[in-house]
């Protein structure tokens, strides 16, 4: 296995990353009570980090999805909903990355019609615009990364590597990228 890792974002990187997030929506939301929902898996470890630096009531929700792009049209599946509803409430969508931002743009779109939230914000650990085929913008982001593969902090690659407590860049023999 020639699989090569370079450290992209140290964990004190991260850290602060999440701490400036935190301030950020402190400084939107106040005291007013927010519904964190962070999609399984990737966001989980971000998703806790993140509630456990926010002073106002939060509500912590989690959701699972898969995604299929052997199409050009990608769809996404529904596989773990919410626990409860979202009306009337101030909810932000926590993700691990948003790539093509196709799970971002279906889990918004889905919730505006469906949920009928207070606000919908989206705050994302990674933001890798260059890749992006559906028009979504985060509320929140740690960092813009350029397109590479990257792993840590909860991204995997085939479920491995989740638990390193950074952000490093995948290097794979060339066959398998
Ligand atoms: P999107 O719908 O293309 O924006 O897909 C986002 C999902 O793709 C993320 O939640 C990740 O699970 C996965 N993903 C995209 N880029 C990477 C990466 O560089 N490393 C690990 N997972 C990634
Ligand atoms: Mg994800």
């Amino acid at each position: 296995m020639s699989e090569k890792l370079t450290t992209l974002f140290s964990h004190q990187q991260v850290a602060a990353a999440i701490r400036r997030i935190a301030e950020e929506i402190s400084k939107d939301y106040g005291d007013q009570p927010i519904h964190l929902v962070g999609v399984l898996r990737g966001a989980a470890p971000f998703t806790c980090s993140l509630a456990m630096q926010l002073t106002m009531l939060v509500a912590l929700d989690f959701i699972r999805v898969e995604s299929y792009f052997g199409t050009n049209s990608g769809e996404i599946k529904d596989i773990m909903g919410l626990s409860e509803s979202l009306e009337g409430e101030h909810v932000i969508i926590v993700e691990d990355i948003i790539d093509s931002g196709q799970t971002m743009r279906y889990l918004v779109d889905q919730w505006q019609k469906t949920q009928r939230p207070k606000s919908l914000k989206v705050c994302t650990l990674l933001d890798k615009p260059l890749r992006r085929t559906t028009p979504i913008e985060p509320d929140y982001c740690g960092f813009e990364i350029p397109d590479t593969f990257v792993v840590g902090y909860g991204l995997d690659y085939n479920q491995r590597y989740r638990n390193l407590p950074y952000i490093a860049e995948l290097l794979l023999p060339d066959a398998e990228v």
